[in-house]
């Protein structure tokens, strides 16, 4: 994707360093090392907001590996396509968990052949995965999922994935960095575009459970020039459209199948819901395109009963 923006001698855009970035600002909050005054700065200020933003920031990023151990498990996929994939600074941390700390990890701990391709708009990112990732069956790819059918339609993608097998999207906490249009185009697109067999597991920050503390984040990161729309559940659901999700269905993010992970913060500290949705049988096969993934997504309760509102579900 290209940029206007001017950059410097180090490919970064002029004054990289100086304006906070999400990426940066959630490895601060988890105890990695990538990051800079000005990400410490806000992060203070977020944190005086929302003092449960560490655990709301520490619940996703282990859900994360988790729900790829899930995909690749349950619906035996091997590909990935990691989108908002952030800084990988925090590996370490979840070593000492003995924990995948990434989605190439937990994918190849179940599919030794997995292929995962990682994609992020912050250049920063964008160039340690590169550097991290390149002895791995990985790629990576600056892109914006603001401009999703050039993302999806880019080289590196095709290079990567197999189109006529099973994908899985991750979009873990990715749609709240967008406006509501912005989302809703990439929502639809990739369900419009991934063969039968596959999979988007989203993750979402959400208004629902303390929304004055959420529009205080919400107007700190506006004033640092950084969209930030954490939606209530409705808007949630609507995002992920028809595809039927895989039970528990759309739940606060530390309630989803959190199997083996251990002293998770509270799970009223998610702040976020969590859900997998699957590809039906039916999904366009395009041209000379075989669906071959698993026939059916595994059966669990109805949709209706799925997606609860949280004080009927969680
Ligand atoms: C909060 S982090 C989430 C990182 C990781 N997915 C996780 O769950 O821990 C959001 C990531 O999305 C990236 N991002 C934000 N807006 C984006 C966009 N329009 N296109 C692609 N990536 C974006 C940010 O750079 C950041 O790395």
């Amino acid at each position: 994707m290209n940029t206007t923006t001017q950059t410097t001698h180090t490919g970064l855009p002029e004054g990289w360093f100086l304006r906070p970035a999400v990426a940066r600002i959630n490895t601060f909050l988890t105890g990695g090392t990538d990051h800079y005054k000005a990400d410490r700065q806000l992060a203070g200020h977020l944190l005086r907001s929302a003092p449960w933003l560490t655990d709301m920031v520490t619940i996703n990023q282990r859900h994360g590996p988790q729900a790829v151990t899930v995909l690749a498990r349950e619906l035996g996929i091997t590909q990935f396509l990691d989108l908002g994939c952030g800084l990988p600074s925090s590996w370490s941390r979840a070593h000492e968990r003995h924990e995948p700390a990434l989605t190439y990890e937990a994918a190849v701990g179940v599919h030794a052949a997995s292929r995962v391709i990682y994609v992020d708009n912050d250049p920063m990112v964008f160039a340690l995965t590169r550097f991290l990732l390149e002895e791995t069956a990985t790629a990576a790819l600056r892109a914006d999922i603001r401009q999703i059918d050039e993302l999806l339609n880019h080289h590196e993608i095709h290079d990567t994935l197999d189109p006529s097998q099973p994908i899985a999207v991750l979009a873990h906490d990715l749609l709240p960095w967008v406006d509501d249009e912005a989302a809703t185009t990439a929502m639809a697109a990739l369900r419009d575009w991934l063969p039968a067999g596959s999979a988007i597991s989203i993750t979402h920050a959400s208004t629902d459970t303390d929304p004055q503390a959420m529009n205080s984040l919400i107007d700190h990161y506006a004033k640092a020039g950084i969209t930030y729309r954490p939606r209530p559940l409705k808007q949630i659901q609507s995002l992920l459209g028809t595809w039927p999700p895989l039970p528990p269905g759309l739940v606060p993010t530390a309630q989803w199948r959190t199997g083996s992970i251990r002293c998770l913060p509270s799970a009223a500290h998610s702040h976020a819901y969590a859900a997998v949705i699957t590809c039906p049988r039916t999904n366009r096969p395009s041209a000379g395109q075989q669906p071959t993934g698993p026939a059916d997504p595994p059966s669990g309760p109805a949709r209706g009963d799925l997606l609860n509102p949280p004080d009927d579900d969680a």
